[in-house]
């Protein structure tokens, strides 16, 4: 029976998961956990690419013939070194095969925010992300000709585990160097899963007018129509298997925080 595989680094990808399987609740889902791993964006390009390959690798092995990567920093980093050269290299005429996120983020920018083009916008990610330049590219290539990119080293971990104080304290030493634009800025693109939750302490440092893009539930829903016209990766029925590389007590206890479900996590080597 197959699975859709989704990987993250952390509890970033649980608001892409818990999206994926309100929208399609017949999905047969394995979440990878790359804890011990984390975090994702301190590392440099070379490693991130291949402990991706190694996720990746594991999840197909695991009856996953899709793996969306629920990380903009795997994305950002990997996902062409992995669609372009080591699919085609390891995986030849097979049905295998790895979606990114940044693609339904471009595309939300467009269809929903294209009248503000040309205003200032903000998008947040990790280091790793931002080195890449990556979402600079897109949007720009989208027309979004003014948008800053700026990286935080901690914020990501600080979610994993942080108070609520420190989230604060962090965000504003991010924004720091922004301060006197604060009230130029219409949007902040939140570029990395993990700060999904902490949207509204991001909003609370913007004024009212600033939008936060959140682009979680528009990469569940294209996921989702991504399996609905391709049929070969349509999964089996039953319960999502929550795996994690790291301490499986630990990160049952995040799912326990962040989505509010009790559930076991399987500890695995990849
Ligand atoms: N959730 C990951 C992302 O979207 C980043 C966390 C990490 O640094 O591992 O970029």
């Amino acid at each position: 029976m197959h699975s859709l595989g989704i990987y993250d680094s952390g509890v970033g990808g649980l608001c892409v998961y818990e999206a994926i399987i309100k929208q399609n609740p017949d999905l047969k889902i394995r979440y990878l956990a790359d804890t011990e791993y984390f975090p994702l964006g301190q590392k440099s390009f070379p490693e991130i690419q291949e402990r991706l390959k190694k996720a990746c690798r594991f999840l197909f092995d695991s009856k996953c013939d899709l793996v969306i990567l629920a990380c903009n920093t795997a994305t950002a980093v990997a996902i062409r070194e992995l669609q372009l050269r080591w699919l085609p290299t390891e995986y030849p005429n097979s049905n295998k095969n790895i979606i990114g996120i940044a693609t339904p983020i471009t595309e939300l920018m467009s269809d929903k925010y294209w009248h503000l083009r040309s205003r200032l916008g903000v998008i947040l990610s990790t280091i790793a992300t931002f080195r890449t330049g990556f979402y600079q590219a897109e949007f720009l290539k989208a027309g979004f000709n003014n948008f800053l990119a700026v990286p935080s080293d901690s914020l990501a971990s600080i979610v994993e585990d942080g108070s609520r104080i420190e989230v604060e304290e962090v965000i504003s030493q991010i924004m720091e160097p922004f301060m006197s634009r604060t009230s130029e800025i219409q949007m902040v693109v939140l570029g990395c899963t993990h700060y999904h939750w902490v949207k509204n302490l991001i909003q609370s440092h913007f004024t009212d007018n600033t939008i936060i893009i959140d682009p979680y539930d528009i990469i569940a829903e294209r996921t989702n129509k991504y399996i609905e016209s391709h049929p070969e990766y349509q999964t089996g029925r039953g319960a999502t298997e929550f795996l994690c590389t790291g301490d499986s007590e630990i990160f049952s206890k995040q799912i326990k925080k962040f989505l509010d479900l009790d559930t076991d996590v399987k500890r695995v080597g990849v």
